[in-house]
């Protein structure tokens, strides 16, 4: 028997999924033609919820028929109501506009839907996972054939399966039985470390009184000279620390911590070394930028999102392992359903033993795509543009005598506060919050804020190579602008 349903029918149709897509394709290609200087037209949540309640069907007992101004309608709120990442104006966060091409194999991938945890259910992500993996570590610098490479869905992920895989090599008792030999697990991280860190250690049953917080030069870099003495300080409070963690571009203001160093003393002490390149990763593909990572080659995992700085749609992260190995490390489970006793030569290109996810996006063939069709160079060169605008942003701001630089940007991201004269100490976080908001609300720019000990700052993130000096000045010009019409206001109270 076979059901027989018109409705049914016509929603699968392939001609109707060709209109459709051709109507997306034309809204985004106009979409993306529009280069006009734009930030974020924020929308009263209310207001934007009764718009979209507005679209929705209320036909209850049939399949509502197809109705084309609707999905026109749907698409117009869906992009309208974005951060516009492809515009100038978007220098607020870590994600970016893509590459138009890995749009396209994302919309394939949503069509073919090809889970990718295991080989039979995504054969060629799985390869292009590999190759990815292989094309990369020419610029980590592991032996090939004894690394591994996993795709998780974000960074946050990545960095708690690489935490678990170190706490499991340091605890071998601890999956079975829960057991930690006494000791007290504990990790080892930057002031200045990605919260998803100190959330994974959360998860891992790591309280906060685990967790050893290293203190960071001028630079905001781990000090590698105080490591050894913050481990021996956790060793006398009876904390075992399995995990050392270096950032390459920490969130805040993009610093590298010394990789080199960090993993002599790890080494050690026989701790496991984890690098959280989640933003800075991307640099080794570039000649000139890969030395700010350098001795990661001595590291036991790196996590790096191509949702980054490889311009592909989130998520999209890849976590390396120095040892293939220790990438089994982080899970060990029975699932007749999945894993097979009697493993075949499909097996080994199977994912799902060493990642969280068992179903999971096939997120690498945007990224291998791109690799594919037009090389490194395109990552390369987008990326040091990028580094090379920040300084530029950087020297903009320099000399202006209404703002002060708060560090010399070691990628792109730049953080600094307007500060005129006569603005006191007790006035200036809250004064960079007010920007932060105003300009947002003004739509032209979407600049993000960070507190930089203790005190707010204004933080940029270039990731469109459409940017340029003149567009940073401009934003400068809203900033002195809102800025001084704050301080008015404030001093007419
Ligand atoms: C240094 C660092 N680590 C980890 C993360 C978390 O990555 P994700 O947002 O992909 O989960 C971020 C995100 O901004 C980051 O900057």
């Amino acid at each position: 028997m076979t059901l027989r349903n018109e409705s049914l029918t016509a929603a699968f149709d392939p001609r109707l999924f060709r209109e459709n897509s051709q109507a997306a394709v034309a809204h985004l290609e106009s979409h993306l033609s529009d280069l006009s200087v734009r930030g974020l037209e924020l929308t009263d949540p209310v207001v934007l919820s009764e718009a979209a309640r507005a679209l929705m069907t209320t036909e209850q007992e049939s399949v509502a028929p197809f109705d084309e101004k609707k999905l026109a309608a749907i698409l117009e709120l869906y992009v309208k109501t974005g951060i516009q990442v492809h515009s100038p104006g978007y220098m607020g966060r870590q994600f970016s506009g893509t590459v138009p091409l890995a749009g396209v194999i994302d919309f394939v991938s949503s069509v073919v839907n090809q889970p990718s945890s295991f080989y039979e259910a995504g054969q060629l992500p799985n390869v292009a996972e590999r190759i990815m993996a292989d094309e990369l570590n020419r610029f980590i610098g592991w032996e090939a054939g004894r690394f591994a490479m996993v795709t998780t869905s974000g960074g946050s992920l990545a960095n708690l399966t690489a935490l678990l895989a170190a706490r499991n090599r340091a605890f071998p008792g601890i999956w079975s039985r829960g057991e930690t030999g006494g000791a007290r697990p504990a990790i080892a991280v930057s002031e200045d470390v990605h919260y998803s860190v100190s959330r994974a250690a959360g998860v891992l049953g790591v309280g906060e009184a685990q967790i050893v917080r290293l203190p960071v030069n001028r630079s905001r870099q781990i000090r590698a000279d105080r490591v050894r003495g913050a481990l021996a300080a956790a060793r006398d409070r009876n904390l075992k620390v399995f995990c050392l963690v270096a950032s390459a571009g920490t969130t805040e203001i993009g610093a590298f911590d010394p990789i080199d160093e960090l993993a002599d003393v790890a080494a050690e002490d026989g701790t496991w070394l984890h690098v959280d390149g989640a933003h800075g990763a991307s640099l080794l593909v570039s000649d000139r930028l890969r030395r700010k990572l350098r001795g990661v080659e001595k590291a036991d995992s790196l996590t790096w999102d191509a949702h980054k700085m490889m311009f592909v749609p989130a998520p999209c992260t890849l976590l390396f392992y120095r040892q293939a190995h220790a990438a089994l490390g982080a899970f060990r489970q029975r699932a007749s359903y999945v894993f097979d006793e009697e493993p075949d030569a499909y097996h080994g290109f199977d994912g799902g033993d060493k990642n969280f996810e068992c179903t999971k996006r096939p997120m690498i063939m945007p990224l291998w795509t791109l690799w594919a069709m037009y090389g490194r160079a395109l990552f390369a060169e987008k990326i040091e543009y990028l580094c090379r605008l920040t300084q530029e942003a950087h020297r903009i701001i320099s000399d202006d005598p209404d703002f002060e630089t708060l560090h010399f940007p070691e990628a792109n991201i730049l953080c600094f506060r307007y500060r005129p004269d006569g603005v006191g100490d007790d006035h200036v976080h809250r004064l960079q919050l007010q920007i932060r908001n105003q300009v947002r609300v003004g739509g032209r720019f979407f600049i993000s804020k960070v507190n930089i000990e203790g005190v707010a700052a204004l933080r940029v993130v270039l990731m469109n190579h459409q940017i340029n000096g003149e567009h940073f000045r401009m934003l400068v010009d809203e900033i002195k602008r809102v800025g001084a019409h704050l301080l008015t206001k404030r001093s007419g109270r």
